[in-house]
């Protein structure tokens, strides 16, 4: 499959099976964390991997309505930067979730992207300081985002070439 075509294919996905990801499968999913350009190759982020079933049930209240999946997840993978060693660490972070959720969908997994920096918690704190208090990190790491992921338990349709938004090109002037 050429990237062009797996990029079709991604989509994002919120219901999971029982089932476990292999643990080969979830370390080409860091390692694709890993490889992620980085603004002057600092590497700002962190990963975070949640496998303790108890502890992504309470990461499923991280956010209002929007982190239920968790719940189900098999795994999390928590994208964090230290925020005094770049000042592009959410764009650093961004690349790394966007590497792990396309290298998911291309082995298989099922995943989704949890928006974590600026967003709230259902006891009102904000979804770093809930994750914070839940998981420990310290308080120079900065919340990106929350990969879910699972074995799929639903299949959303792939995008075709044709029902792209070409219209938001633009060539040689606005
Ligand atoms: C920056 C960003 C934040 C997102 N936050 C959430 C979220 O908090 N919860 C969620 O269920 N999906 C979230 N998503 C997934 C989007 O809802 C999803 O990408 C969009 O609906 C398009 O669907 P697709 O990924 O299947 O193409 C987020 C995606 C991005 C890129």
């Amino acid at each position: 499959m050429d990237l062009l075509e797996v990029m079709q294919k991604r989509r994002s996905v919120r219901a999971y099976t029982d089932q476990s990801i292999p643990m080969d499968t979830l370390e080409k999913v860091i390692q694709a964390g890993l490889l992620s350009a980085s603004s002057r190759s600092i590497r700002p982020w962190e990963l975070l991997v949640v496998r303790e079933k108890k502890t992504l049930d309470a990461m499923s209240q991280c956010r209002i309505g929007s982190a239920k999946m968790l719940k189900q997840a098999s795994c999390a993978i928590v994208v964090l930067a230290d925020e005094k060693k770049s000042d592009v660490w959410v764009e650093d972070c961004s690349i790394v979730m966007a590497n792990m959720h396309l290298m998911a969908n291309s082995l298989g997994i099922g995943s989704c992207w949890i928006q974590g920096r600026l967003r709230e918690a259902l006891d009102g704190r904000s979804t770093e300081d809930y994750l914070r208090s839940l998981l420990h990190f310290p308080s120079h790491m900065r919340l990106e985002a929350v990969l879910s992921m699972g074995m799929p338990a639903e299949y959303p349709e792939p995008y075709t070439i044709e029902s792209l938004p070409n219209e938001k090109v633009h060539w040689d002037i606005f």
